[in-house]
């Protein structure tokens, strides 16, 4: 999928995004000063927020599964004219990193497509410095649900138990579906703090930017396109992210 990702979003490489629509890092301060910090961007796709954090001074490497999305980073790095180090690698096991070695670990749209999150946070928190900050924006555990157009509603059939969402439009060549895994409040609150992370936040980002529009104010959101057009009546209701900030 990662042509008509990249093709159908805008993504800013001035600024961190955490959901679509949402302020990103400028406004929200989530990571605080990153200037000389030593940051990981896990499923970084095109890279576009270790761009706009190694342009703020931070030492970035961004790490994909997918060789197109990397090749796209890699483009953009160039184009930006930044040092991001770019690594072809499975986030649930990032294990070619030295334990300890990073002030930030971050990732959006990422973590949902993790089959063992349990497992991925260990190893997050065996990369994180004592101190450092992990930033989890992932799929809203309402994202599970259908949206209803007539109604205007999402419906929720058995939030206790979210379906898995099987991505069949992204098999063109015939390989294993994309899978998004959905997770309770709970469930996240329980797999992080059961690593020994603290929560210091949780945001449910609020499309701010499409009510902007709508009056016509000018406001540029650092995630946005063409590719959410379809979503936009429910993102206006349903949080699409949810966002912690966590710490070791
Ligand atoms: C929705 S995109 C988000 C990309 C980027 N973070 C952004 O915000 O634009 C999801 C990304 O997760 C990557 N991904 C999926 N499973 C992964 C895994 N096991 N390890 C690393 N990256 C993965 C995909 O290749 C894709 O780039």
């Amino acid at each position: 999928m990662s042509e008509s990702y990249q093709r159908d979003s805008q993504i800013a490489l001035d600024d961190v995004h955490y959901a679509p629509f949402a302020p990103g890092e400028r406004e929200l301060n989530l990571l605080g000063q990153v200037d000389g910090k030593r940051v990981l961007e896990l499923a970084c796709g095109g890279a576009q927020n270790s761009i706009a954090l190694s342009r703020w001074g931070a030492s970035t490497v961004g790490m994909d599964i997918s060789p197109t999305q990397l090749r796209r980073a890699l483009t953009l790095r160039s184009e930006a004219k930044t040092q991001v180090e770019l690594v072809m690698g499975d986030m649930e096991l990032p294990r070619m990193f030295k334990p300890g070695s990073f002030d930030i670990v971050l990732s959006s749209f990422g973590w949902e497509f993790i089959p063992d999150l349990g497992v991925c946070f260990h190893e997050c928190y065996a990369l994180l410095k004592p101190g450092g900050v992990m930033i989890v924006s992932t799929a809203h555990p309402l994202n599970a649900f259908v949206w209803d157009e007539r109604q205007q509603a999402v419906l929720v059939t058995d939030y206790f138990n979210p379906p898995v969402e099987v991505w069949e439009d992204s098999v063109p060549d015939g390989h294993d579906p994309g899978t998004t895994f959905f997770h309770t409040f709970e469930e996240m609150f329980g797999l992080l703090t059961a690593e020994g992370f603290r929560i210091d936040k949780v945001l449910e980002p609020y499309p701010t930017a499409l009510v902007a529009e709508a009056r016509e104010s000018n406001h540029e959101p650092p995630y946005a396109g063409p590719y959410w057009d379809e979503s936009r009546d429910r993102l206006l209701k349903v949080p699409f992210a949810i966002v912690y900030v966590a710490s070791k």
